[in-house]
Parts: C-alpha cells; sequence; structure tokens
C-alpha cells in the first residue's frame, strides 16, 4: 500500500456519505483546480466550495438545456433547466471569484480548461457510455499527473434508471479506461469511483465496496438477470414485500 491508498482507505473510513467522501478526499489532496462536470442545482458544487476553502478554481460545466439525444430522467424541459442554472449561480455565488461557469456539453467547452491543469476532475453528468466516454476522454488530459479522476453513478447493475432508460456505464467503461492507460481504480462507497493518474503504469481495479466482482457486460445481460429487473420494474410492490419479509426474518 503506498501513501495515495492509504489516504483513500482513510477519507472512506471517516465519511458517511458522499460529500463527505469528497471533502475529505479533496482535503487530503490538496486540491487547487477542480472541474465538475454536471452541476444541476449547484447542490454539490456549493457543499464543496463552502468546506474547501482552499480551491482556487472550480470549473462548473453543464448545458442546462435540453438535449434531444440524452435518454435519462434528469433531460427535462428547457425551463427546468433555465432555473437550475439560476439556482446553481446563486447556491455558489458566495465563491464567484473561485468559480467558472461553462455552459455547453462537454464537448463545446473542454477545450476552455487547459491540459495538465487539473487537480480533481469529477464527473457527474452524462452517465450513458456514449456520456462517459466522452467525459473521461476530454478530461484525462486536463488532469496533471498524480490528480484524479472521479465521479459519481458508479453502480453495479447498467439499470440504474430502469430498462427505460439508457443504460449507466459508468462501470465498466471506466474500469477499461483506467486498464487502457495502466491507472489504479477505486471502486467507493456511495457509488463513486476515483482514478489516479500516474506516470508509472499500475492499472489494478481496487474494489472497496465487494460489489464489483465481475467487470465483464455478460452477466448484466443475463436473461435472469433482466428478467428479474423487468418484474421489478413492472411490480414494485413485490420486492418491497420480499424486502420486508427478509427484515422480519432476520429480526425474529
Ligand atoms: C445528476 S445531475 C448533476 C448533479 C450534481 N453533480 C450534484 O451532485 O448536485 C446531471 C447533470 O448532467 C448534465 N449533463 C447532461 N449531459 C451533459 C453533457 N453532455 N455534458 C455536461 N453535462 C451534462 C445535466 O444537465 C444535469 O444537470
Amino acid at each position: 500500500m503506498d501513501n495515495t491508498d492509504q489516504m483513500i482507505r482513510d477519507c472512506v473510513a471517516r465519511s458517511t456519505n458522499r460529500a463527505e467522501l469528497w471533502i475529505n478526499l479533496l482535503r487530503s489532496a490538496n486540491a487547487r483546480h477542480v472541474v465538475e462536470v454536471g452541476v444541476l442545482k449547484g447542490e454539490f458544487a456549493s457543499t464543496i466550495l463552502r468546506e474547501c476553502a482552499f480551491i482556487s478554481k472550480y470549473y462548473m460545466i453543464d448545458p442546462w438545456r435540453h438535449l434531444d439525444d440524452w435518454n435519462k430522467p434528469a433531460n427535462r424541459e428547457d425551463e427546468y433547466h433555465e432555473k437550475c442554472f439560476l439556482t446553481a449561480k446563486q447556491n455558489t455565488d458566495f465563491a464567484g471569484e473561485r468559480r467558472i461557469i461553462l455552459r455547453g456539453k462537454t464537448t463545446e467547452v473542454v477545450d476552455t480548461i487547459p491540459l495538465n491543469d487539473l487537480d480533481v476532475a469529477y464527473l457527474d453528468g452524462d452517465h450513458t457510455l456514449r456520456g462517459i466516454t466522452i467525459d473521461v476522454i476530454g478530461l484525462e488530459p486536463r488532469v496533471r499527473e498524480g490528480g484524479w479522476i472521479g465521479g459519481d453513478d458508479f453502480h453495479s447493475s447498467i439499470w440504474q434508471h430502469s430498462t427505460a432508460f439508457e443504460p449507466t456505464l459508468v462501470f465498466p467503461f471506466s474500469v477499461y479506461f483506467a486498464e487502457a492507460i495502466g491507472a489504479r481504480i477505486y471502486g467507493l462507497p456511495y457509488n463513486q469511483f476515483l482514478m489516479v493518474k500516474s506516470a508509472v503504469k499500475e492499472f489494478k481495479f481496487v474494489d472497496l465496496t465487494g460489489r464489483f466482482s465481475d467487470v465483464g457486460l455478460k452477466g448484466q445481460f443475463h436473461p435472469d438477470r433482466f428478467l428479474k429487473q423487468k418484474m421489478a420494474e413492472a411490480f414494485p410492490w413485490v420486492r418491497k414485500a420480499a424486502k420486508r419479509m427478509v427484515a422480519k426474518g432476520t429480526r425474529e
């Protein structure tokens, strides 16, 4: 175990939710330049900016508009996104001189960020295969050596938002990307991941949750698993009742 590994494990041990985890990680890394991709109402951004006064540059990337080619529940009408934009601005106005708002899709604005400028890139935008591919490949060159690429929605099931939506592929795509560049990647609690950009090739998937034993996709499409997912969507009360029965059995 090296220092970074120990630091990450300590942060996990001291955290009880996503925000706390990232505040601890950013503090430990003494991160100065950070980007958040996918900001919505700026709730995460405002928490981070408030708790991490040492961050001197915080890029906020979000199109804040309806996207015709994004099949996810957060893709609502323009009016909703306009309100989110105003709320995100208000929520982070207290840190106006430290924040840089980049309104647009990652592909439209990422070139504004200089190469090797970032200590940490936090990805929480379009979580489809297309979205995570664009975000990881677009942001990685902008993160300095030794810096981190992390993010949200690292789910062991690709059907995060039900089969009515495009699957979420933050996992396993980010693991494959880490392997391609020879980086160590961590599966963290609260559906988070963290990749360490290093000059030394040292790919390793460190799963601190115990939920990611299979990094393939075949299992995700296994008929039994898919049918179970469909049944749970069609009859949500069955799943709830089964959970209640299991909980009751455990108590007795
Ligand atoms: C889950 S929300 C972000 C929540 C926020 N990070 C937080 O924790 O408070 C996802 C956001 O990603 C944005 N998004 C969708 N597609 C995007 C793209 N191609 N580039 C950048 N952001 C995108 C959406 O507009 C939406 O606001």
